[in-house]
């Protein structure tokens, strides 16, 4: 048996990945789950083959857990690693870059869309999947997507589309693509930038696409090694894009700020005087070479993954605004709170659109940010215990941006256990707290579907 200490952070503790899959009925709940809860939580993240390490965290295979609540009752759970061409017995060389868009380990997030399930990772094509986490295939939207997909897709609450991109490490590094509310991809437009970098997430507002191009960049030297082949590269330089919604537009202005790297943006939005608001978790350069080197990044030229340099603090991110003024081409930055935090969430049906609170992940709780009062709360977990991020789902009657639940999967730090939390968005108070009966190891991304969707 191996020294449980011996592992790299990413498979051990509450990382450590489970090693079957399982379906149990009747889950045991504490407290009282809504009953317009009514739909699956699913939710993403790596889970690599007992025994595997890829290297890095963000390269293990894909696993879903889902979670059915309805009529007041958590009725099942299940886990299922996504049906890859790598895990059905195609083993794919990633020093190949994708070439082959099927090669990725779908790990990332899962989103429905014009009534498709897809997970997904940046660095290939979506997988389509049941609402029950029976892999299908991977999904092209009917030929017409020829670059990879973001796993960060963005839903206008409003219209109904789907904007996405796809990165590339060769021309076009960028594409930015456009699916109709009904599914049908349209749009498809190259996007300049000088090189390819780790672009991870992006933006909307009701008019605007907004780029975050970051100097994280591919680097073909540590192509091969396993892992993942980036490195800060500060002299990539850091700017922000805009770029007008309206079809067929690829001009981009561009926005000169300080390095940083940015994985998720929490919301943007067009203000009353027409600035456009972007609000994320911003990492500077000791912040990213920590957090990276957890994960098993490396660190910079020759510098050893997995050993961040003496002296360095924690990884530390923090949620950060840049309010960007289209009339002087100037770009204001201003950190929002000074926690650590990570997986930033909003109201959903806010997005692109002026929004009071975002939700965050910081330490060992999770965290209510008030926008407009400049003030934030917190729920602690307690215990050893962790959350995942929290899914914001408006109640069936709400009106309030607040008004709602947040879903949020729970992990132990010894991995023995795992729970769904659902607390009340308004006041961070437990609502209900569901029992899994397997533990659920730290993750990445998930959705709420709502509605019974086909039988389990
Ligand atoms: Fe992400």
């Amino acid at each position: 048996m191996s020294d449980e200490t011996t592992l790299p952070l990413y498979l051990r503790g509450r990382f450590a990945p489970v090693p079957e899959e399982h379906s149990a009925a009747d889950l045991t709940v504490r407290g009282s789950l809504p009953p317009d809860l009514d739909g699956r939580y699913l939710r993403n993240g790596p889970n690599p083959l007992p025994g595997e390490d890829k290297g890095h965290w963000f390269t293990g295979s894909g696993m879903l857990h889902g979670i059915r609540l309805g009529r007041g009752r958590a009725e099942w759970y299940r886990n299922r690693w996504v049906r890859t061409r790598e895990l059905e017995g195609h083993p794919f060389v990633r020093r190949d870059f994708s070439i082959d868009l099927t090669a990725t380990p779908a790990n990332t997030h899962v989103i429905r869309h014009a009534g498709t399930v897809l997970a997904l990772c940046e660095v290939g094509l979506p997988y389509w999947v049941t609402p029950s986490l029976e892999t299908v295939g991977p999904y092209d939207f009917a030929g017409r997507l020829k670059t990879a997909m973001t796993a960060h897709p963005k839903e206008d609450p409003v219209t109904g589309e789907l904007h996405l991109f796809g990165t590339g490490f060769a021309p076009p590094c960028l594409t930015y693509h456009r699916v109709t509310a009904e599914g049908l991809l349209l749009d498809s437009r190259p996007i300049d930038v000088p090189g390819p970098t780790m672009m991870h997430d992006f933006a909307i507002t009701e008019h605007h696409i907004v780029w975050m191009d970051l100097p994280v960049v591919f680097d073909p030297a540590l192509a091969g090694r396993g892992g993942m082949p980036y490195r800060w590269d500060e002299t990539y330089g850091a700017r922000l894009g805009l770029m007008s919604r309206t079809p067929g537009s690829t001009d981009v202005r561009w926005y000169e700020i300080d390095p940083c790297y940015v994985f998720h943006v929490g919301n943007a939005y067009e203000d009353a005087q027409g600035r456009i608001v972007l609000d994320v978790v911003r990492y500077d350069n000791a912040g990213f070479r920590n957090a990276w080197s957890d994960i098993g990044g490396t660190t910079g030229p020759g510098g050893p993954a997995g050993v961040p340099e003496p002296g360095h603090p924690q990884a530390h991110a923090v949620l950060h605004r840049w309010t960007l003024d289209t009339a002087t081409g100037r770009v204001t930055e201003s950190p929002l709170d000074d926690r650590d935090a990570e997986f930033p969430t909003h109201n959903e049906t806010l997005t692109g659109r002026p929004n009071r609170y975002l939700y965050t992940v910081s330490g060992d709780g999770i965290v209510k940010h008030d926008l407009t009062r400049h003030t934030s709360h917190v729920y602690e977990t307690p215990g050893a215990r962790h959350a995942g991020e929290a899914v914001f789902v408006p109640a069936a009657d709400g009106t309030g941006e607040d008004e709602g639940w947040l879903l949020s999967l729970i992990s132990d730090d010894d991995g023995e256990a795992g729970e769904l939390l659902v607390l009340d968005a308004a006041d961070l108070s437990v609502q209900a707290e569901v029992e899994l009966p397997y533990p659920v190891p730290s993750g990445f991304h998930g959705s709420w579907l709502p509605g019974p969707g086909p039988a389990a």
